[in-house]
């Protein structure tokens, strides 16, 4: 049983300041923010957590119209993770603005809206309805989602596709675009260039691995769905080095996302170019872990005499 006591977490004046990054023009109070489709849309973990210790607070990726997701079973435990194939299981974004929105209002924590669509126009119309809700400070947009009309293939494993989704969205709205790339690319620096040059104003790497676990005495497939997305600190290493490849290519801040469990994990991701980082999978074990790696970083930056933001590309290479 989780106790619904709110922990008591302390972040002294100085600390704090310490904390601080920008991301696209947003303020934030700490580099470190929930990541989609790990903490629902952010009230179901306001009993557990201190929402308004959280840097920012990303919700589940929304669509046009509401949706069931893929049948059961869709989650199964790995080595160092989790695999899933949830499907995308969302209210749909009229909902979202009319019955999510109003308490994420109140929150002194930027909100940012995952979105996802099966084709460019449904990208369009979703920035645009959340940007007319006002509330929203932010979107990111997934772009590791089927392009139905291209036979199915990703946004994000082809250039032409991710350019013409981003440019769809950054030349409608004007709210900060930030987009989340997926990791299933030989090169993602072609795909870092192809999103930047349609006006992302940040980028997110990495959304989750496809990964497969099979159950032997079965002879089945685990997750009713075949292959999920493979997430937790198993893909921490390869998340690492796909933003230290992205940076060399990227002049927009990133974003560091994948099996990050504490504050030592964030940081990886900081010195090697990321200026904000998501807490994904640890949500699942601890509905605290945001919170907790933000103090950590608060930590770190006291014992170092180091502002984030100065940490940010830290680590040295070679000698
Ligand atoms: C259950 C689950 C649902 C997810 N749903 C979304 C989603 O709706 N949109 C999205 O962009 N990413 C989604 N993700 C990817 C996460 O936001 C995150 O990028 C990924 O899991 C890697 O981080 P982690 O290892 O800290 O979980 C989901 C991940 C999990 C585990």
């Amino acid at each position: 049983m989780i106790k619904k006591a709110k922990p008591k977490v302390k972040i002294d004046k100085k600390a704090a300041l310490a904390l601080e990054v920008e991301i696209a023009g947003l303020e934030l109070r700490n580099p470190v923010m929930t990541a989609s489709g790990t903490f629902g849309y952010g009230s179901e973990f306001a009993p557990y957590t201190d929402l308004e210790k959280l840097g920012a607070i990303i919700v589940k990726g929304l669509s046009l119209k509401p949706r069931h997701g893929n049948p059961s079973p869709r989650i199964v435990e790995t080595p160092c993770g989790m695999l899933n194939a949830i499907g995308l299981q969302n209210v749909g974004v009229e909902a979202f603005i009319k019955n999510k929105l109003l308490f994420l209002r109140k929150l002194k924590t930027p909100v940012i809206a995952n979105i996802f669509g099966e084709t460019v126009d449904d990208y369009r119309e979703l920035a645009l309805r959340l940007e007319d809700a006002g509330g929203v400070a932010a979107l990111e947009i997934n772009i590791s989602c089927p392009n139905v009309k291209k036979g199915g293939i990703a946004f994000g494993t082809d250039p032409v596709e991710a350019h013409k989704v981003v440019s769809a969205v950054t030349s409608a709205v004007r709210l900060p675009v930030i987009t989340k790339l997926s990791p299933n690319v030989t090169d993602i620096r072609v795909m870092v260039r192809a999103v930047q040059d349609a006006g992302t104003n940040a980028i997110t790497l990495i959304n989750t691995i496809p990964g497969l676990v099979v159950d032997v005495e079965k002879r089945r497939p685990m997750l009713a769905n075949v292959i999920g997305g493979l997430s937790g600190p198993a893909i921490r290493p390869i998340a690492v080095r796909m933003v230290w490849e992205a940076k060399s290519v990227a002049k927009v801040p990133l974003i560091g996302s994948g099996g990050i469990i504490s504050a030592n994990d964030a940081l990886e991701f900081i010195l090697a170019w990321a200026t904000a980082v998501q807490v994904g999978t640890a949500n699942f074990l601890d509905p605290d872990a945001a919170v907790k790696v933000a103090v950590g970083i608060a930590g770190y930056c006291k014992r170092h005499n180091a502002a984030v933001k100065s940490l940010v590309g830290g680590m040295k290479a070679r000698e």
